[in-house]
């Protein structure tokens, strides 16, 4: 049996980065984590960071190799009906920006930190159960040799993702969950190309949606709206030039094509678990919630629950107070609401509806012309894109 203050089920950025802060608190930690470290270093997710998750990053000494090889954005452009209209990010929000910079990379930053800083984390461990979260928690797993494990603890953070299992310890009687499914998913490659653009590319077309964004000088990420249930086999690369090529035609604008070397396609829908507490047990993170990747929030929205959490056990280890644990889940919710409002309306600004009449159509670009015409309209995207204040 291992004894830690805080155990840490996921070592995704909800999980690494709370064992990260604790850690810079003295507060002792342990992650389990059930993917092999190399997995979880080489999977594409997403790419775009809010200001505050660079400052932290950068604050908390993690932010070396980001500040050397992340890409400052300072704006981004919309793109309907053939033309593009640039958001000032910058401009808008007092001289804040986000970063480019692929979640892997960041993963790896913090496991290394974490590592050289003497950290336990367990990588590939198997059927992770939580007992006792209302009294003395405790968890049970076995280890990457098949062995059996305990983890005494204080607290139990539940970083582990949408389908992992600290969510579902939550009694269904004491929670609630909000979701939303939409018809459609992001189809996403990686392509050996030139960057097209130096800034990203939200385009609305009459066959759907398309993003253009960046990986580094040589590789490119794009993503275009699909059927959820398409599959990747189907779509061969002249056929995903040729889409993506149309959806974000205009101005003699070209996309500069190359190989393609990932392909793969994620679903989209919204969703809250409420409250994001019980007992001893606190989830944080996709564990939490999920957002569609329109509005770039999702990363940025599980370092922010962890910084919260960090800050209430800050107090209540070293002060003995329970005061933040018992606000922790008001306080991320606030911040996860809006974040949900803001991704449902990049998502329904920017996709095709199938049910769509002629009116909605008209609407939509009515929408887009308001967000690119009017400063202050302009100013909302601009603030939550680049992220509200922590804490
Ligand atoms: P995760 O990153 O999911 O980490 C959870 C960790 O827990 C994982 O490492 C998992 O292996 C581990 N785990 C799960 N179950 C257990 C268990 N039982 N025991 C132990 N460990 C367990 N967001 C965007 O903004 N833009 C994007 O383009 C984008 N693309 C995405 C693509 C995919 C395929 C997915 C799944 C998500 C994407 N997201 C995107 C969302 C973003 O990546 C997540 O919001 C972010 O990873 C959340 O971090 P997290 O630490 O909460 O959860
Ligand atoms: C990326 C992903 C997003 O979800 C987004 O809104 C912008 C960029 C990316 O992977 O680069």
């Amino acid at each position: 049996m291992t004894r830690t203050q805080v155990g840490i089920i996921g070592a995704g950025p909800a999980g690494l980065m709370l064992s990260h802060l604790l850690h810079l608190a003295g507060i002792d930690s342990v992650i389990l984590e059930s993917r092999p470290r190399k997995a979880i270093e080489e999977t594409i997710r997403a790419g775009v960071l809010e200001q505050n998750t660079v400052d932290l990053m950068v604050e908390t000494g993690v932010g070396e190799r980001l500040k050397r090889e992340g890409f400052v954005h300072h704006g981004f452009d919309f793109r309907f009906e053939g033309h593009s209209h640039r958001i000032d990010l910058s401009a808008l929000t007092n001289g804040r920006a986000i970063t480019v910079y692929a979640q892997h990379e960041v993963l790896k930053d913090l496991i290394q930190a974490r590592l050289d800083a003497g950290a336990d984390i367990r990588f590939g461990v198997g059927d992770v159960v939580l007992h006792d979260v209302a009294s003395s928690p405790r968890i049970t797993f076995t280890d990457a040799d098949g062995k059996a494990g305990e983890l005494a603890c204080e607290i139990i953070a539940g970083c582990d993702g949408s389908y992992g299992v600290s969510r579902p310890a939550i009694p269904a009687e004491m929670r609630r969950d909000f979701l939303r499914i939409y018809p459609f998913g992001w189809f996403g490659i990686l392509a050996e190309a030139p960057p097209s653009s130096h800034e990203l590319i939200y385009a609305r077309h009459d066959r759907g949606f398309a993003l253009i964004s960046t990986r580094s000088a040589d590789v490119q990420r794009m993503y275009f709206q699909c059927d959820p249930a398409d599959s990747v086999e189907n779509w061969s690369e002249d056929r995903i030039w040729e889409e993506l090529q149309t959806r974000t035609e205009g101005e003699g604008f070209r996309l500069k094509e190359g190989r393609i070397f990932q392909k793969n396609i994620v679903p989209m829908r919204s969703f809250v678990c409420e409250p994001m507490q019980y007992g001893r047990l606190f989830i944080a993170g996709d564990a939490a919630h999920t957002v569609p990747p329109t509005g770039a929030k999702g990363l940025n929205l599980a370092v922010a629950d962890v910084f919260v959490l960090s800050r209430a056990l800050e107090r209540f280890f070293k002060a003995g107070s329970d005061e933040g644990l018992q606000a922790y889940s008001a306080t991320a919710l606030k911040r996860i609401w809006r974040a949900q409002h803001f991704s449902w309306w990049m998502t329904s600004m920017l996709h095709r509806f199938e049910d769509a009449t002629e009116f909605d159509r008209r609407r939509q670009l009515a929408e887009l012309e308001l967000v690119t015409s009017s400063e202050s309209a302009a100013r909302t995207i601009a603030e939550n894109y680049v992220g509200l204040p922590l804490g």
